[in-house]
């Protein structure tokens, strides 16, 4: 870990608790009269949360119009937006959903200040570097996932020159929201067949941080506190008795992991992930909740031997086993490796998922996938051969 330097952005403030939906009016107000609000649609529609939020913003005085996307978001649909906050001149956005709605947001606010498409800006496709404005957004998680209100980066979906799917992000430290407002009972209408994956994603990318060779005393402070109050919402989640407070639990977890990755960086499921989820209609919490425990049982079994050889990793391999130590800690599961690996084995057991075949991927896209993968920050440094054995292994 060095401390020579970090930076880290944070939304501007955080709001929690059951009902702080009630405070969108007036901090929107004090942004803005003229809202663009990206939702998802039917599920908040149906919970009549989005009328509420309207009239909420109506009463005082914001005028809102509507933007509605299913499924992630794709560089159409952030131009798409951006196009509309500009001709409309909204002078905020405000994103009440799951994590694609809250991408689409951020990337919509980022794109209405500058020219040009979004895949213009993307990391690894386009040639132009984002200047990091935005118009102010306010954030609503409606899931405990992505943690995308606590992000600097939008993913979005897109085909390059062969017209190939890929999923890249638009990144910047000014991308974050002017507030994130996190009130369990928007999640009221969530099944656990998608509440599970989201907090599967939300623990995976806590994970990720925690044994990041980028992790730093800020990342550290949200992730292992994330992963502390997580385990026994997670359990409740998991037990089918995921009450309020088991919610709004989630939704912090969620959140500290997206202050966790904006720092720190992820690691191998994350590294899978992307790239899975481009090349198949596939939920990126789904992918998530299938990789985190075969990922972090073959790291600890990579950072065991790298731990004992006297190469150059072996520094880097000793830190990583700390670091799963304390995660078995915050799990309150016993200070090891093994609490901790025993544990996410468990939890994976408990969610029965559908696997990967389930979602059409076959052994000639686990080994695809596997070769394009890369283990980005993890301590643990595992390969493409790694990689394509994992994916092999939950088809
Ligand atoms: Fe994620």
């Amino acid at each position: 870990m060095s401390l020579m330097s970090l930076e880290q952005a944070f939304p501007g403030r955080l709001l929690a608790g059951a009902g702080s939906r009630s405070s969108l009016g007036a901090l929107a107000a004090s942004i803005g009269q003229r809202a663009l609000l990206v939702s998802g649609g039917r599920s908040l529609e149906s919970g009549g949360f989005l009328e509420e939020i309207r009239e909420g913003l109506a009463a005082q005085g914001v005028e809102t119009r509507l933007v509605s996307v299913s499924g992630e978001p794709w560089v159409a649909d952030a131009d798409g937006a951006a196009c509309m906050a500009r001709e409309w001149k909204a002078d905020c956005l405000i994103g009440v959903g799951g994590g694609s709605v809250l991408d689409l947001a951020k990337a919509a606010a980022a794109m209405a200040t500058v020219e040009g498409s979004a895949a213009e800006y993307l990391e690894g496709v386009g040639p132009r570097k984002h200047p990091g404005s935005s118009l102010p957004w306010i954030a609503l998680p409606t899931t405990a996932g992505t943690g995308s209100e606590a992000t600097n980066n939008a993913v979005l979906k897109g085909r390059d020159d062969t017209g190939k799917a890929y999923k890249k992000s638009l990144r910047h430290q000014g991308f974050l929201p002017r507030a994130a407002i996190l009130d369990p009972e928007l999640q009221a209408g969530l099944p656990p067949s998608l509440a599970i994956p989201c907090a599967f994603d939300a623990l995976s990318q806590l994970l990720e941080a925690a044994t990041s060779r980028k992790a730093n005393p800020v990342t550290d402070a949200f992730v292992f506190e994330g992963l502390r109050v997580l385990a026994p919402a997670m359990e409740k989640l998991l037990a089918g008795e995921a009450d309020l407070d088991a919610r709004l639990a989630l939704s912090l977890a969620a959140s500290f992991s997206g202050i966790g990755i904006t720092g720190a960086g992820l690691g191998l499921v994350h590294g899978i992930a992307g790239i899975a989820g481009a090349a198949r209609d596939i939920p990126h919490g789904q992918v998530c909740a299938l990789l985190a425990y075969p990922a972090f049982r073959d790291s600890l079994a990579w950072l065991e031997k790298a731990a004992a050889s006297p190469g150059e990793e072996a520094a880097g391999a000793r830190e990583g086993l700390a670091r799963f130590t304390r995660i078995g800690a915050a799990f309150g599961r016993g200070e090891s490796p093994e609490a901790f690996i025993k544990t996410l084995e468990v939890w994976t057991q408990k969610a029965a998922l559908r696997s990967l075949s389930a979602f059409g991927f076959t052994l000639a896209d686990a080994e695809e996938i596997g070769r394009a993968a890369t283990c980005r920050d993890s301590l643990a440094r595992l390969g493409p051969d790694a990689a394509a054995r994992i994916l092999a292994s939950v088809l």
